[in-house]
């Protein structure tokens, strides 16, 4: 089983470059089944997550190919309205495939996404959604199995902003027939580019980029040609990496999509220089203790509050952190406590104590930010920390052990 060791305590600097974003090129993958076509897609990150998606296009027929840095899809063949079950079970994003498959061929099967390391992970707002636009569902043996001789527009109000449930909407009515208005949508830059995407498609979306998409159903849509949004999760990661271990530059980024995030680690007391593309981070003296409740865009993103209770763990005082959107995504605590960290969990609540100093310890991945959230501590622990079940990590972050020793860690993969 792969692992990266790290020998935590040096001091970070230089500059990093951020790969796209692996939250807008999955659903985009899946929106070029929703026409027969060449698709080309560019500054797409090589993870484990984007070579899944290419795996499940092929699967329905498409035909797929990856070469630096830009995937073309030809979904001329597709043919095969499926998303398996092993598939589906190691990335919840395969159920991005479910709108665009009902749309293009009317019936659709799609294994149910089971739930993942945090909890359960429901798909309800995706359904009773597809309800709306007059599919027929039913659910067997873990499939659910979605009909429609017609989609036909309808209004539709998210309880909560989801982004997936944005997005599997917005692709599954870009063709139905009429008007479709969505309302409390998700505003994440992922799914307003997803949106844009579909625009250049030729559907015909308005309200992009606000809680409120008005569709209005197109008869075709054509292939279209995308430079994917950097990774404003991955950004966040290095900035936090950098207020605990040292001046980092990071690169190639669209610094309006970090805004909370970087007000955050000024309140830290960092100092943050902004420019265009790119933003330099320095380190305080001393990490002031900042609380912070997790929100959807654009407030502080879930993505990012497990790599924030790293930060918190060496702060001044005591700092307290709420996820308001997912209320059990804490399995990095007792991990991160394994390093020395001094954290109790209540309901969807951390109530973390700065410590002075963690001290490296073998530790285990759990899931993505999670194992993000072991590296921040890592590096910045005393002596040598094993992070096992790295897969985890290598599903959303691309070279991730090459870009930290670009920046002076000590780190290696022992495969
Ligand atoms: C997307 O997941 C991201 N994944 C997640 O990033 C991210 O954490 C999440 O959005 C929130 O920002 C991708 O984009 C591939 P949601 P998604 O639907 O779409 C509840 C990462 O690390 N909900 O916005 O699955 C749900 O349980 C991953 O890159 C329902 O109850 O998230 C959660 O509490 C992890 N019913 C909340 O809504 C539904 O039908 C937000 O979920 C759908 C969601």
């Amino acid at each position: 089983m792969a692992k990266i060791i790290i020998n935590g305590g040096k001091t970070l600097s230089g500059e990093v470059k951020i790969s796209g974003a692996k939250n807008a090129v999955l659903p985009i993958m899946s929106a070029t089944l929703l026409c027969p076509g060449k698709f080309t897609i560019h500054n797409v990150p090589d993870l484990r997550d984007t070579r899944t998606m290419m795996q499940l296009l092929e699967i329905t027929g498409a035909k797929t190919s990856f070469n630096n840095g830009s995937v073309t899809i030809d979904s001329t063949g597709v043919n095969n309205p499926e998303a398996p079950y092993e598939l589906v079970k190691t990335m919840r994003a395969s159920f991005y495939v479910l709108g665009p498959l009902i749309s293009r061929f009317g019936k659709v099967q799609v294994s149910l996404p089971g739930g993942c390391a945090w909890g359960p992970r429901p798909v309800d707002y995706h359904l009773k959604g597809l309800e709306k636009l007059g599919a027929k569902l039913d659910l067997e043996g873990g499939n659910i199995l979605a009909e429609a001789k017609e989609l036909k527009g309808a209004d539709i109000h998210f309880e909560f902003p989801s982004v997936g449930a944005t997005g599997n909407l917005v692709m599954a009515s870009v063709r139905a027939k009429g008007l479709t208005r969505l309302y409390n949508c998700a505003k994440e830059p992922e799914i307003t580019q997803l949106c844009e995407f579909l625009n250049s498609m030729g559907a015909d979306i308005e309200g992009v980029g606000t809680d409120k998409l008005i569709i209005s159903g197109v008869k075709e849509l054509n292939q279209a040609d995308i430079t994917v949004i950097p990774d404003r999760i991955e950004a966040g990661t290095f900035l936090m990496a950098g207020a605990l271990n040292g001046e980092i530059k990071i690169k190639n980024i669209i610094p309006l999509h970090l805004k909370k995030v970087t007000d955050k680690l000024i309140e830290v007391g960092c100092k943050v220089k902004i420019e265009a593309s790119s933003i330099l981070i320095s380190p305080p003296q001393k990490i002031n203790s900042i609380d912070m409740t997790t929100a959807v865009y654009p407030g502080f993103p879930t993505d990012l509050q497990a790599q924030w209770v790293a930060l918190m763990s060496l702060s001044e005082s005591s700092a307290i952190v709420t996820d308001t959107v997912y209320h059990d995504r804490f399995s990095h605590i007792p991990e991160l406590a394994r390093l020395g960290a001094n954290i109790k969990v209540e309901k969807n609540t951390a109530f973390i104590r700065g410590v002075n100093q963690l001290v490296g310890a073998p530790v285990m991945s759990t899931d993505i930010r999670a194992s993000a959230a072991l590296f921040i501590a890592a590096l910045a622990a005393k002596g040598k920390t094993e992070i096992s079940r790295i897969y985890h990590i290598d599903r959303g972050y691309e070279k991730i052990e090459k870009k930290f020793l670009g920046l002076g860690a000590e780190i290696m993969r022992e495969s």
